[in-house]
């Protein structure tokens, strides 16, 4: 399967390269800038495009005032998300008027989405190159075409359905590392733009998967995040089985001293054999993120999530008797088109008996296309911040509360950085994925190391390293 995907596209793209690669020399070099917005989905295409950009023979350069190419790799989630790519589009005409020859590069989500790219045809003349979600493989021929002298180039499609396999990838990071395992999305949450612009379900082969995995463990990474919309509905469709707990076996199986997160998963489709192979995994760290959404059946019913509160919570339990030391995160929407005062209550319900070690909770926002858009009954903005507010307000007490049991404990952590502005102090993660500050020497940046947990908040922990025999 893989091979035939490879053979489908990257030949071309290949030979586009070398042609664009030449005219860079010609031109005695060129420096891009990619920026990005919205989920860790973007994040990894982000360093495909990178990875396409370097094979090309650009340069990356640390701020869009010194590029010759900028890419936006844009998300459509929510309007504000929209909003911010807008205004900052708008910002780029005037570096691009102080540097003739600069190209401006728009992909991602919103250029998935017709009114988007209607908007920016219409308003941003400068843009010279748009392209979808579908295409990302295609960059060099794109960038190809650019420098030859066409003038604006737009490409939106969705027909091409193929995973690309073999394109060249460069991470920012040395110690964390994303992984698709699958991509699109089939789940048509009524709120929801993400299977309108990422397409229909297609999972990479557990043999991709395991091999980029592998160079990556060998390269010293030491986490891995597999990626997908949801996560629990890989492998649909493949000739021979393999779900998405046997591919994670079957990750879990590598040697070396790593931990592998996942991430999204969609209840409906999390199982109980999901959690006992986290269970019983070497590597799979102890923490879900399992996003609810609602606690009230008519809601969840309105956002076609196919689950009820009470199976939630059912997995949930479940969940924390298999892993005491679980950690378990979510995501809440806010305002919800009818959600009433009650059903709003039903969801501070749920969180207070989830107990969540963290949540992000989004105010609803109408999407153009989807169903819930075209809902009756759509929440005030002011009941939906108001609602927001409270929620935040429990889930801080509970997180703090949480957290602050931890007081005093050991654990293992990851260093992966230098606090900013704050010399002697690193930046770390639990198991759990919860954020540390932690008073070590940068020596300990990409090594596991034990630490005393010193003090507790709501959305961190402070720490000291224990030392060895302590
Ligand atoms: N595939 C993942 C998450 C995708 S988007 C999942 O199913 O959980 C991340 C989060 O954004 C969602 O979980 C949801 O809480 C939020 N979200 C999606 N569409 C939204 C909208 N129209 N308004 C507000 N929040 C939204
Ligand atoms: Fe959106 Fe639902 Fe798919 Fe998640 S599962 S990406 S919320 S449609
Ligand atoms: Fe945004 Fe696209 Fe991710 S819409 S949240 S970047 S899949």
């Amino acid at each position: 399967m893989e091979t035939k995907q490879f053979q489908t596209a990257l030949p071309e793209q290949a030979l586009q390269c070398a042609q664009v690669r030449a005219l860079i020399e010609e031109r005695g070099g060129l420096r891009a800038y990619v920026h990005t917005y919205g989920c860790q989905q973007n994040v990894s295409d982000s360093e495909r495009l990178q990875g396409l950009l370097l094979e090309m023979g650009y340069s990356l350069a640390g701020a869009p005032e010194d590029a010759d190419l900028i890419l936006y790799n844009t998300c459509a989630i929510r309007e504000h998300a929209e909003n911010r790519v807008f205004g900052n589009v708008g910002a780029l005409k005037a570096i691009k008027a102080r540097r003739p020859g600069m190209k401006i590069g728009l992909c991602g989500c919103m250029m998935q989405q017709e009114h988007a790219v209607q908007r920016i045809l219409e308003k941003y003349p400068f843009v010279d190159l748009i392209f979808g979600t579908h295409v990302l493989h295609r960059l060099p021929e794109f960038l190809y075409r650019l420098l030859t002298g066409e003038k604006r180039v737009v490409e939106t499609g969705t027909e091409d359905t193929a995973i690309h396999e073999g394109l060249p990838v460069h991470r920012d990071g040395r110690i964390k590392a994303w992984l698709p395992v699958m991509y699109g999305c089939d789940n048509f949450c009524t709120y929801c733009v993400v299977p309108y612009v990422r397409g229909r379900e297609r999972s990479r082969a557990p043999e991709a998967v395991e091999r980029e995995a592998r160079a990556l463990v060998q390269a010293g990474y030491r986490e891995i995040t597999l990626l997908g919309q949801n996560v629990n509905s890989y492998g649909k469709g493949f000739s021979e089985p393999c779900g998405f707990p046997a591919l994670l076996r079957r990750l879990d199986a590598l040697e070396g001293e790593f931990w592998l997160r996942f991430m999204t998963s969609h209840p409906k489709d999390a199982t109980r054999e999901l959690i006992d192979t986290m269970a019983a995994g070497r590597h799979i760290a102890r923490q879900l993120h399992l996003p609810v959404q609602s606690g009230s059946d008519r809601v969840l019913a309105a956002m076609n999530r196919r689950y009820t509160a009470e199976r939630y919570l059912s997995l949930v339990r479940y969940a924390r008797e298999a892993m005491p030391s679980l950690t378990l995160s979510t995501d809440i929407i806010v305002g919800f088109p009818g959600e009433t005062e009650e059903e709003f209550r039903e969801t501070l319900a749920l969180v207070k008996e989830a107990q969540y070690d963290s949540m992000f909770a989004f105010l609803y926002s109408p999407r153009p296309g989807t169903p819930a858009e075209k809902m009756e009954n759509q929440v005030p903005h002011e009941v939906k911040t108001r609602r927001f507010a409270e929620l935040m307000q429990l889930q801080e007490e509970i997180a703090k509360a949480k957290n602050r049991r931890l007081q005093g404990q050991r654990l293992r952590v990851l260093p992966d950085g230098v606090q900013p502005h704050q010399p002697g102090f690193l930046t770390a993660r639990t198991e759990g994925n919860i954020f540390v500050n932690l008073a070590a020497s940068p020596d300990r940046i990409g090594r596991f190391t034990e630490v005393e947990i010193t003090s507790a908040h709501a959305w961190m922990l402070k720490a000291k390293p224990v030392e060895p025999g302590a």
